[in-house]
């Protein structure tokens, strides 16, 4: 989707993908992504995509550093507001990075973050951010992600699997195969979990679709 169209989401309070709580996933899997390539206390978290999540205050107040990025000023403001974070605020080009002791985010385009921004990342959740993106823009994702990520770095990917058909995104389906071809063979892929929430999703069964599942996996960066 193009950056106006989620600036007007956020102009016009359309963020039904906000969770008020922390994902399940999150807590769940992370001890899963198998062991650290750094010690723990210098785990970096990037949060692609991050809106205003608190899934990024759960990591932060786990000990991870964490560094989202997200177009949204609305959303980012929101952020620090919401959970009464005093932040600092500088702009660097394109950027403006905000942060918060062991948070920050750069408010701007994830297609033109480098890597100097982002600093030495660890890992990457993934929540709605792939699957933000629709069919065309996929393998861009990607392909950024890829020159992103570090060597040994890993990612929890959390997707939705529906009959696109019978609904338009975003959020998108996106299928295991597409995972495997958009990540392989720069990572290795094992899938953690895959979840029936058509019933947890009442706002897509009103749309009409008949099946939803949510598939976490966990990614690793090949050397
Ligand atoms: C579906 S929301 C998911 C937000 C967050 N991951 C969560 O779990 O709540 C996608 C977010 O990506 C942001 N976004 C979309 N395109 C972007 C881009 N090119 N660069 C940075 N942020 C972008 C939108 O503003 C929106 O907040």
């Amino acid at each position: 989707m193009e950056i106006d169209f989620w600036q007007l989401r956020w102009q016009n309070e359309e963020t039904g993908f906000h969770q008020p709580e922390v994902n399940p996933y999150l807590a769940h899997y992370y001890g899963h992504l198998g062991p650290p390539p750094v010690s723990r206390s210098k785990l970096r978290v990037f949060v692609p995509l991050c809106g205003k999540s608190m899934d990024m205050l759960w990591l932060s107040q786990n000990g991870y550093a964490v560094v989202g990025v997200e177009v949204s000023e609305i959303a980012v403001e929101a952020f620090f507001a919401e959970n009464g974070l005093p932040l600092e605020k500088q702009v660097q080009g394109t950027h403006t990075r905000y942060s918060s002791g062991n948070i920050e985010i750069w408010q701007g385009d994830f297609f033109t973050l480098s890597s100097e921004q982002l600093g030495d990342i660890t890992d990457v959740y993934d929540r709605a951010s792939l699957i933000a993106m629709p069919p065309s823009m996929r393998k861009d994702y990607a392909s950024k992600m890829l020159e992103l990520l570090p060597a040994a770095a890993r990612v929890l990917l959390v997707t939705l699997t529906y009959p696109q058909a019978e609904m338009d995104g975003p959020p998108f389906s996106v299928t295991e195969e597409e995972v495997h071809g958009l990540y392989e063979p720069h990572c290795s892929i094992e899938k953690l979990a895959v979840k029936n929430t058509l019933e947890l999703e009442p706002r897509f069964k009103q749309k009409g679709l008949t099946s939803l599942y949510e598939t976490a996996y966990k990614l690793k960066r090949n050397t």
